[in-house]
């Protein structure tokens, strides 16, 4: 049913607007055959945290796929089809081996890149080992978490490092969060830095700092290879404009800034709170699997607490189903229950997108594209790495003070959020220390000259 114009603004028209659309399944799919999951298989993905991997196999599900994930007696990840080649046991049972997994029904071994090395039921002379490989994928641990390639082994790009990972005195401490829900849903929320105006503060309490209850003024850019997109995140706080720069990298990674950021005196490019992936668990679940940053010259105020980061916690409220009632959740909801709430696939077709939803609305046409590109046969572009190999990134804070003058002060923080982004963006490929000097010398000398004017 759809309701026409007259109908949807009549009072007590729930008759009327009682919808029958189903989801976008173009972009909210991302199980075998699909067009959005295989242009997931074009990324590496993190699959799961180390420390789930104990002395048995755990089963991992990505992208509507089961396989189980290991480490071998030699120390070596295995991330492989979850059912044996042979017979289809699950190798959940399967015996960890010095090389591989042994499945428990025939006994046959398999390595960690789907060798089968031995089939002890069959014939010194069985072909089936030097015909056959079991399914598996190429997986690497960074810093605690296991990344994997998922797609085409021809295609296996290098893997991506950002230039977030290595900071001086910056600690990574990785967690996973479970999320009832489609994956989209998650991922499209860090184009939306409104919420943080009201969920995070008006609407509840402050979650982090009062000064994320002031309106700012958002702009979002492209990046020139449609790899992902940045947004400029602009208030006043008394003395202070706040800029804050953030991305969204295709398929679904963000960098929150600092999330106990401060405005409270002038900073310049301090690092990133977060470095955070949302990956398809199958249609109606996913997992953030992500880094909190400690250290360096982040949370000054020292409200982080890495002590509880981890397997299906963070140090922030309302992100997980697991550490509060459902009442708790209704008394102080967050980004868990505004999310998951939105349903188990949220119903594009039904929304209202509005002003504040530009960011999403961009980030939805630039995946679609990316999609049906490489339904096409165009293989999407990696993330542009910087002279030093690593993918340089936009995330971070430029907290400059600037008293209020006549001057009319949304159209400051608007031109504010426009140049400092620039030169943010400009300074991408220079190593961090430099940038970081460049950032305050250019965002300094520009206050100097067009404030005065
Ligand atoms: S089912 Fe695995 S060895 Fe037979
Ligand atoms: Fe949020």
């Amino acid at each position: 049913m759809t309701a026409n114009a007259e109908q949807l603004a009549l009072r007590y028209n729930g008759y009327h607007r009682v919808s029958d659309a189903r989801e976008d399944p173009e972009l909210t799919h991302t199980g075998p055959g699909t067009p959005c999951g295989e242009y997931f298989r074009r990324y590496w993905l993190p699959v799961a945290m180390t420390e789930q991997i104990g002395e048995r196999p755990i089963v991992v599900r990505v992208l509507g796929e089961e396989l189980v994930l290991f480490r071998d007696l030699s120390g070596r990840i295995g991330l492989l089809h979850k059912h044996c080649s042979h017979r289809r046991a699950s190798l959940e049972y399967g015996i960890v081996s010095e090389r591989g997994i042994r499945c428990c029904y025939h006994g046959w071994l398999f390595d960690v890149d789907g060798t089968i090395l031995e089939a002890p039921g069959e014939p010194e002379n069985s072909p089936i080992p030097r015909k056959l490989c079991h399914g598996a994928y190429p997986a690497r641990e960074l810093a605690g978490l296991v990344f994997a390639w998922l797609g085409p082994p021809a295609l296996v790009p290098e893997f991506p490092t950002f230039d977030t990972f290595s900071l001086p005195g910056v600690e990574l401490v990785p967690y996973l969060i479970e999320y009832p829900c489609n994956w989209l849903q998650v991922a499209e929320n860090p184009m939306d830095p409104f919420h943080s105006v009201f969920l995070h503060t008006r609407v509840t309490r402050a979650h982090f700092n009062p000064a994320w209850g002031a309106m700012p003024v958002v702009e979002w850019h492209p990046f020139e290879d449609r790899t992902g997109i940045y947004l400029t995140n602009v208030r006043r706080w008394e003395d202070f404009i706040w800029v804050r720069t953030a991305e969204v990298l295709l398929p679904a990674i963000a960098q929150p800034p600092d999330i106990y950021q401060n405005p409270d005196r002038e900073k310049f490019f301090p690092g990133v709170g977060i470095t955070k992936w949302t990956v398809p668990v199958d249609d109606t679940h996913c997992r953030i699997i992500a880094y909190r940053h400690f250290g360096g010259e982040l949370d000054l105020d020292g409200k982080g607490d890495r002590s509880k980061v981890g397997l299906n916690k963070v140090d922030f409220v309302g992100q997980t189903g697991v550490e509060r009632s459902y009442e708790e959740g209704q008394a102080m909801p967050g980004d868990y229950e505004a999310q998951i709430s939105q349903g188990p696939i949220t119903v594009h077709a039904d929304e209202r997108l509005a002003t504040t939803d530009k960011g999403v609305a961009m980030y939805r046409r630039m995946l679609r594209q990316a999609v049906r590109d490489l339904a096409d046969g165009k293989e999407p572009p990696q993330h542009r790495r910087g002279p030093d190999g690593q993918v340089p990134t936009m995330a971070g804070d430029v907290i400059v003070r600037v008293p209020p003058t006549n001057r009319d002060d949304i159209e400051l923080q608007r031109v504010m959020g426009r140049e400092i982004g620039r030169i943010v963006h400009e300074t991408m490929d220079l190593e961090r220390a430099a940038r970081r000097s460049e950032i305050e010398r250019r965002v300094r000398d520009w206050l100097g000259t067009d404030l005065r004017a």
